[in-house]
């Protein structure tokens, strides 16, 4: 007996809670500022459910269509890669029983854990840099949590062997320095749902093609010199190293989009040719299943309309009835339009007789139209159009 109760502790506390000198960035900003307000405009820094209606919404849409699972029982499991410093990272059966019984002991228990500092601060610089080893299966997909240990607290891992900070201690880890992949694939990798179906390839997709740039280049930037702290040891000045931004680039904090998908347009006789060219070593989009590049083009006569052609490059999930659903709900990916890692698409529209002028936009959304309203989604920083490129032709 005793032996089952140890078990059990053991099960459902397997990491504690984080003191709130570590919990989160404000207390590395006074000497991390730069890298601190980067941080802060990532959608790192929004990957709890109180900062993140998107997310919010998708749990709670998936607790609506089956009715086995608990909102607080996907919050726990979302959180491996969501918010990986999650205090109690298992919701045993006996607790999901009382919880759904309404129990108030478990629900405050559970509130808790859910809502805590370190929760909040999402993937925070103690994700990352309180790693001590990387121990990632890829073929079970990324494990977020579960495919790294954690150090002793206080321990901050990074690129540089001879760092000395006067608030903690740190140490140099290959996967800070180098180019690869590794840290970024503990979440970014792949993700399976309970169906079976993939519904995060983001590494599987750069492992399809030759390239080794890894990922920080872009969605951090090229190595530059800078400091890695603004404060040194008393008495020293910070050192000049060569540093990157902590920005996490993505649609809405970066133009990384102008920067890496080209688009070529071209009259050709009576047709307009266009051609989009990925230059990521992942698809485009990546990542969520449910982003969207749309490209539109219209032709015109003076101010006369003539015609209007839309494509969206997107993945389209269906569940076992054939309805459009959530990627996590999803049976079957019924389509896929998005641009292939480093590939090329061509579309070719006949232009229509008397148009004069040919104008067409390039945008991103977070999620589609569709799906924003199933979810009952209307937060317009996940609903809007993002502006790529827009242009206007005159033949
Ligand atoms: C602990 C897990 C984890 C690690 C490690 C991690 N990420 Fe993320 N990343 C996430 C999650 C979860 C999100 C989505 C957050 C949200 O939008 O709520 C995300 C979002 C992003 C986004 C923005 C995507 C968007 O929605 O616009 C980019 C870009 C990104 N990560 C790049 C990286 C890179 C580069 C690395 C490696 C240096 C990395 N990530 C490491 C989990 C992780
Ligand atoms: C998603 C993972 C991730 C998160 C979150 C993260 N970092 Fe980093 N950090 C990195 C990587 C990767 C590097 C190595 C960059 C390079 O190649 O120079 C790095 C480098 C650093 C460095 C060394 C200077 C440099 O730019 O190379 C410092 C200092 C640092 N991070 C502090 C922080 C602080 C403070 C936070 C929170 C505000 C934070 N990091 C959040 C991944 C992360
Ligand atoms: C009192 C100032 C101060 C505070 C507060 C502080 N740091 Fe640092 N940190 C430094 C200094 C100084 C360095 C070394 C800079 C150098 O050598 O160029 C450093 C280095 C680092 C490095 C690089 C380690 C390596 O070996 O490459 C990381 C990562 C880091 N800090 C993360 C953090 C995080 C996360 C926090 C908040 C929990 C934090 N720091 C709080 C001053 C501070
Ligand atoms: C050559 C530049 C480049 C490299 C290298 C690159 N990416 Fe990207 N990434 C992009 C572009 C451009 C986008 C925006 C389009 C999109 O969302 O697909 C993007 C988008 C993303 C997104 C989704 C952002 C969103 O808004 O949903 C994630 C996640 C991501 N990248 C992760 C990675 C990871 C992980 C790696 C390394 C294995 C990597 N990227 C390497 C250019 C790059
Ligand atoms: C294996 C790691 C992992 C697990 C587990 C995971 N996610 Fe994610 N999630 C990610 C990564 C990485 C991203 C960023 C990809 C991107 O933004 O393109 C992300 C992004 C998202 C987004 C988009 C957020 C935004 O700001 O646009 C939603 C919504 C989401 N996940 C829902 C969930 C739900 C619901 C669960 C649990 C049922 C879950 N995720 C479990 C890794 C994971």
């Amino acid at each position: 007996m005793r032996y089952i109760v140890v078990i059990g502790i053991f099960l459902t506390s397997l990491y504690g809670e984080i003191d709130t000198k570590w919990a989160s960035n404000k207390n590395c900003e006074a000497c991390h500022r730069a890298i601190s307000k980067y941080w802060e405009t990532s959608r790192h820094a929004n990957s709890h459910f109180s900062k993140n209606i998107l997310y919010k919404k998708s749990i709670e849409h998936m607790a609506m269509k089956n009715p086995q699972y608990l909102v607080d029982e996907l919050k726990v499991k979302c959180a491996k890669c969501h918010n990986p410093r999650i205090s109690k990272n298992i919701m045993s059966d006996s607790e999901k029983i009382l919880l759904s019984m309404e129990d108030e002991g478990v629900q405050e228990e559970f509130a808790k854990v859910l809502n805590s500092e370190q929760m909040k601060h999402g993937i925070n610089c103690i994700v990352c840099h309180n790693i001590e080893e990387i121990h990632l299966d890829k073929t079970k997909g990324s494990q977020g949590l579960e495919g790294v240990t954690f150090g002793t607290l206080g321990v901050m891992f990074g690129p540089f062997k001879d760092a000395h900070s006067p608030h903690h201690k740190s140490q140099y880890k290959e996967y800070f320095l180098d180019e690869s992949p590794t840290l970024c694939f503990t979440c970014h990798y792949s993700h399976t749902n309970e169906h079976g179906l993939e519904v995060y390839s983001t590494g599987k997709e750069y492992e399809s093609v030759a390239s080794k740039q890894g990922c920080k280049v872009c969605h951090m930037s090229p190595k530059k010199e800078g400091v890695a702290s603004e404060f040194a040891m008393l008495g020293e000045k910070p050192k000049i190293r060569m540093v990157r931004d902590h920005r996490f680039a993505s649609v809405n904090n970066s133009t990384i989009l102008q920067d890496y998908l080209e688009i070529n347009v071209t009259k050709q006789d009576n047709n307009l040719l266009i051609v989009l060219h990925n230059k990521a070593p992942h698809s485009i989009p990546t990542g969520y299943g449910l982003r969207e590049v749309v490209f539109g083009v219209e032709f015109y006569n003076g101010s006369q309309k003539l015609d209007q052609k839309i494509e969206r490059l997107t993945t389209l999930w269906h569940d076992e009835k054939g309805k459009p659903t959530l990627p996590f709900l999803a049976t079957k990916k019924e389509k896929d339009t998005r641009i292939a890692p480093q590939g090329t698409q061509h579309y070719t529209y006949a232009i229509p007789n008397g148009a004069k002028r040919v104008e067409y936009r390039l945008s991103y959304r977070f999620i589609g139209e569709e799906m924003a309203k199933m979810i009952g989604l209307s937060d317009p920083f996940f609903t809007k159009e993002y502006k790529v490129k827009t242009e206007s032709i005159e033949f």
